[in-house]
């Protein structure tokens, strides 16, 4: 039996229709630019996060981006954050002119707080934690590091629309939170897609303003700004898809506690650790071993996709060397050469996921 590493086809096909009338409705009222799609979205996101204020925007990057600009980061800043992780976090520091530092994670891949609170110089402004494979980081310890040197959160919950640490939801911890809607995520658009959560009234407002070309009002320029405005079709598309989310992240929760038992007897594969006080929602279901290629080779010829996140870490890559040295963040260099991915998206069916670990345990 073939089993894909994730098929969108099949979340499509189970809700055509309602996904099909959101896109009619856009089209036919040509409400294209904002709208009430985008704004529902906003409400019902923010609501569910638990925060005041969602404001629509371009991507998880430009979420990210535009909460950095919103903050007022910029050269001479320091901001912490991982170099196990997707590019965007280092990449959108670096934009607005401020230097990443680096901090290793520990054994549930996000990052460490004692390496955090060992970055802290007075330059830090900032920590940009990011919710790796779909569970938080421990935002008791870093909201204590961040308290106690006055600095700002900004949460990367790209992987973790819907996950909690002691019960409260991620994006509701940081000063600013940028979610991602790419389509893979747990929510996922037909496109590019995000959104920046925030509880306090004027943050939001410059948030606002600068995906909008910082203008307030209309053609009247505060500030410098950009386009980084959420696409009225991509709400729509996923207004039709949020009220499936929490059945989703249920279903990837399932997937995720088969996998933990199918797997306990293996040799060599460390099952993901999920840290005290946290919900995952197992974005991804990523195992660490030793023999990591040999195991992928074995689930390819078996038809059985997956992927390694992240292939390299951050500081030794051509674009960031400067930012550290190979050897520097041992655990995240480790995890490099360890993890591999396994099928988790929730459509997938209870067949597909006993091939899996029936597979696995034949390495
Ligand atoms: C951890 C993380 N941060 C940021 C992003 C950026 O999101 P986007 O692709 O929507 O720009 C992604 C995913 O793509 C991600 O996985």
């Amino acid at each position: 039996m073939k089993v894909p590493f994730f098929d969108l086809t099949r979340q499509y096909e189970s809700l055509r229709d309602e996904i099909d009338a959101a896109v009619a409705d856009v089209l036919t009222t040509q409400r294209c630019i904002g709208g009430p799609h985008v704004q529902a979205l906003e409400e019902a996101l923010a609501a569910r996060v638990g925060v005041a204020h969602g404001i629509g925007v371009s991507s998880g990057t430009d979420a990210l981006l535009v909460s950095l600009m919103a903050l007022g980061i910029g050269p001479g800043d320091e901001v912490i954050t991982s170099p196990f992780t997707f590019v965007s976090p280092v990449e959108v520091i670096m934009r607005v002119g401020a230097t990443p530092v680096f901090a290793d994670i520990d054994e549930t891949f996000c990052l460490d707080p004692a390496a955090v609170e060992a970055a802290v110089t007075p330059r830090t402004r900032a920590i940009l934690p990011v919710h790796l494979f779909g569970q938080t980081c421990d935002m008791a310890a870093l909201g204590r590091i961040a308290d106690e040197a006055g600095l700002l959160i900004v949460e990367d919950l790209a992987q973790a629309l819907g996950a909690t640490f002691e019960g409260r939801q991620a994006g509701s911890f940081g000063d600013l939170g940028a979610v991602s809607f790419f389509p893979t995520k747990n929510l996922g658009a037909a496109g590019d897609g995000g959104m920046v959560f925030c509880d306090d009234d004027e943050l939001a407002a410059r948030v606002r303003c600068l995906c909008r070309h910082g203008a307030q009002p209309k053609y009247h320029h505060v500030a410098l700004g950009g386009n980084f405005r959420l696409d009225a079709l991509q709400a729509a598309i996923l207004g039709a898809k949020l009220p499936h989310l929490d059945a989703w992240n249920a279903r990837r929760r399932a997937h995720a506690a088969f996998y933990d038992q199918a797997l306990a007897g293996v040799p060599d594969v460390t099952r993901p650790t999920v840290g005290p006080g946290r919900r995952s929602v197992y974005n991804q279901y990523v195992i660490r071993s030793e023999r990591r290629d040999e195991l992928q080779a074995h689930l390819a010829e078996a038809g059985i996709g997956t992927a390694v996140y992240y292939p390299e870490p951050l500081h030794t890559q051509p674009a960031f060397r400067h930012l550290g040295r190979p050897g520097q963040f041992p655990r995240a260099e480790a995890a490099c050469r360890q993890v591999l991915a396994l099928p988790i998206f929730p459509e997938l069916t209870e067949g597909e996921r006993t091939e899996v670990g029936g597979r696995m345990s034949e390495v």
